[in-house]
């Protein structure tokens, strides 16, 4: 670290402050073996051509898979898939064993039951400091109308809602 006084800790807690949804990001590995983690730095980036973002940290077991990868998919996880999550940001073996997913054209897992779900063609691989930013070119979306996001939020997961002060 280049500052030794910069405080990671109140860093991240700050960075909690700013709500996301929760993604698992799926693709194949260069043994065609399915891969995938949970991901919250999911961002959309661009309408034309839609592009989207995320991140995979350089210490991840998939990260030169995801790095490398012609493409994924970024499975926006529901409220009722908190499970999913936790199985795919452990670095269990084998984490798609009992997960229910069907695979794209491209071979590319696509987890069932998602509030949404975007297929993804990689568009660059950027460095990021310690992650990888990579940017992926919408190949094809879906989404749920009946399925409410999963959220994180202050380093817990929650459920959105409307907003108390509105009629
Ligand atoms: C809510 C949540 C969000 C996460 N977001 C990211 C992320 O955006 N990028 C990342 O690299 N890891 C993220 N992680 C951590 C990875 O899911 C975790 O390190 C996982 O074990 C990586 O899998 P692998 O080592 O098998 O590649 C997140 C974990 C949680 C619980």
């Amino acid at each position: 670290m280049a500052n030794p006084d910069f405080d990671s800790k109140a860093f991240r807690q700050a960075l909690g402050k700013f709500p996301t949804g929760v993604t698992v990001i799926t693709s194949l590995d260069e043994q065609d073996s399915p891969v995938g983690v949970t991901a919250s730095s999911f961002n959309s980036v661009s309408m034309d051509p839609p592009l989207v973002l995320w991140s995979i940290d350089k210490s991840a077991r998939s990260e030169s898979a995801f790095s490398n990868a012609t493409h994924f998919a970024v499975n926006v996880l529901c409220e009722a898939q908190v499970e999913t999550s936790n199985r795919f940001a452990s670095r269990g073996e084998d984490k798609f064993s009992g997960i229910d997913y069907e695979t794209n054209e491209q071979g590319v897992p696509m987890l069932a039951g998602c509030a949404a779900r975007f297929e993804c063609k990689t568009w660059a691989v950027y460095d990021g400091g310690d992650h990888n930013i990579i940017v992926g070119e919408i190949l094809e979306f879906e989404q749920s109308s009946d399925l409410k996001p999963l959220v994180f939020s202050e380093g817990s997961y929650a459920v959105t809602g409307a907003h108390p002060g509105l009629d």
